[in-house]
């Protein structure tokens, strides 16, 4: 197993101190992984356990790996951000009353920022074959906002990467060295918008053959 050290994850938490977000899930996995997925941010049920990818978005995931024969223990998860961002709402009990309580909200900029060292170490580390951004914030976080997973997922992409060279700076440099990076959409995608299920299914079907072709 190949996890962040420590000293890094005090860094990073450090780092996020003052923004709306719960916890922290450390992440870990293969040390050769076969994929490094790049999601966006836990849930409450992966703050619970401390396990990525383990609530209802996590069980699409787990479908899509199957579906290449993969499981958990062949690839690296990991995500931009590794505390829970969450905005306050109202929830209505079955018997009327209102309650207060928190929800899921994307990570900000200042938020994939403060994280960001996380992430770089363990690509820096990892060297990965293959890098599949879930979503749009692993995928512009990696390479740039201009990148849009409607038009490029699916598609295997060799580039420099984003990383932030300087922990104090507030951009990203490209790294010196190209990645294959492969976008596809995000697992929970499918819950709100089912028509992208398909696509979701064909993208990881190409994803089974980039791992063949990078493993022979
Ligand atoms: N979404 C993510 O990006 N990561 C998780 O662990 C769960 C949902």
């Amino acid at each position: 197993m190949f996890t962040i050290p420590d000293e890094l994850i005090a860094v990073g938490k450090k780092r996020m101190e003052g923004h709306a977000v719960q916890g922290f899930v450390r992440s870990y996995g293969n040390p050769q992984p076969k994929l490094l997925l790049v999601g966006e941010a836990p849930g409450e049920n992966e703050i619970a356990t401390g396990i990525p990818f383990i609530g209802r978005a996590g069980t699409e995931l787990m479908k899509s790996l199957e579906s290449i024969g993969l499981t958990r223990d062949d690839v690296y998860m990991t995500s931009t951000v590794r505390s829970r961002p969450y905005k306050w709402g109202t929830k209505k009990e079955r018997d009327g009353t209102i309650v207060k309580r928190t929800y899921n909200r994307a990570p900000k900029t200042s938020e994939i920022l403060a994280h960001a060292p996380l992430l770089d170490y363990e690509i820096h580390y990892l060297q990965p074959l293959l890098v599949v951004t879930l979503g749009t914030i692993g995928l512009q976080r990696l390479l740039g906002k201009s990148a849009k997973v409607t038009e490029i997922h699916g598609q295997k992409i060799y580039r420099p990467i984003q990383y932030l060279h300087n922990f104090e700076d507030s951009h990203y440099t490209l790294t010196s060295k190209s990645f294959v990076i492969v976008p596809t959409f995000h697992p929970a995608s499918v819950f709100y918008r089912p028509s992208l299920r398909e696509h979701v299914f064909q993208d990881w079907q190409k994803i089974g053959q980039y791992v063949k072709e990078t493993s022979s």
